[in-house]
């Protein structure tokens, strides 16, 4: 369990993945993300294994009710570089807007630079995901680069933004 000021974040359940199918098949939760297939509950599991069985950490955001808002992650995860990437998804939509986005982004970069003692976090996001990207950079990250029409998606090509945090340029 990793503590925040508004979200605790414990590692996530087979239990809990009834609610990722769900929030994983609303068109309003996956607008902006990179990769959001529509996946059941058969296809979710093996998601799940997939990722148990390697270095990739699943983790589910609680609010101060103790209930399930969302699931993050890290991926990536390489120690000769001390680097990983990070994404997060508050699959309530009624969460958003509450603090918890940005809460657990400086939860996550506090557990990943002090207890894991990594370098650099680093991750994607769609250009036009402007609270994504507000909740990015009030933590610290920077915009490092855009890949231009990058994906297809929703009738049309969207661009992506890489930004990333260093340890010694964050500022907890
Ligand atoms: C994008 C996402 C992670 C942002 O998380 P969030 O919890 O909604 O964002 P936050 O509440 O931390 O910040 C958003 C706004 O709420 C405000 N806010 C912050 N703390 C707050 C609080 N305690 N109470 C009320 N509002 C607050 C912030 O000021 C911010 O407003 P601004 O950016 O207009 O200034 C979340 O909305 C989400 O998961 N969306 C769907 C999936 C997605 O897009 N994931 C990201 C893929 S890269």
């Amino acid at each position: 369990m990793i503590e925040g000021e508004l979200v605790r974040l414990r590692a996530l359940e087979r239990s809990d993945l009834p609610a990722v199918v769900r929030w994983m098949n609303d068109p309003e939760v996956t607008k902006y993300l990179l990769s959001a297939p529509l996946y059941g509950l058969e296809e979710m599991e093996q998601w799940y294994n997939d990722h148990r069985g390697s270095d990739d950490r699943l983790l589910a955001m609680l609010d101060e009710r103790g209930e399930m808002v969302g699931y993050c992650g890290i991926t990536r995860l390489e120690w000769e570089e001390r680097r990983c990437n990070l994404w997060l998804i508050i699959g309530e939509r009624n969460a958003w807007n509450h603090g918890y986005g940005t809460d657990t982004v400086r939860t996550m970069l506090r557990y990943l630079f002090e207890e894991v003692n990594l370098h650099r976090v680093y991750l994607t996001v769609d250009e036009e995901n402007r609270r994504a990207i507000g909740v990015y950079e009030r933590c610290g990250f920077r915009r490092e680069g855009v890949g231009r029409s990058a994906r297809f998606k929703n009738g049309r090509y969207r661009n992506d933004v890489t930004m990333a945090v260093l340890r010694e340029e964050w500022n907890p």
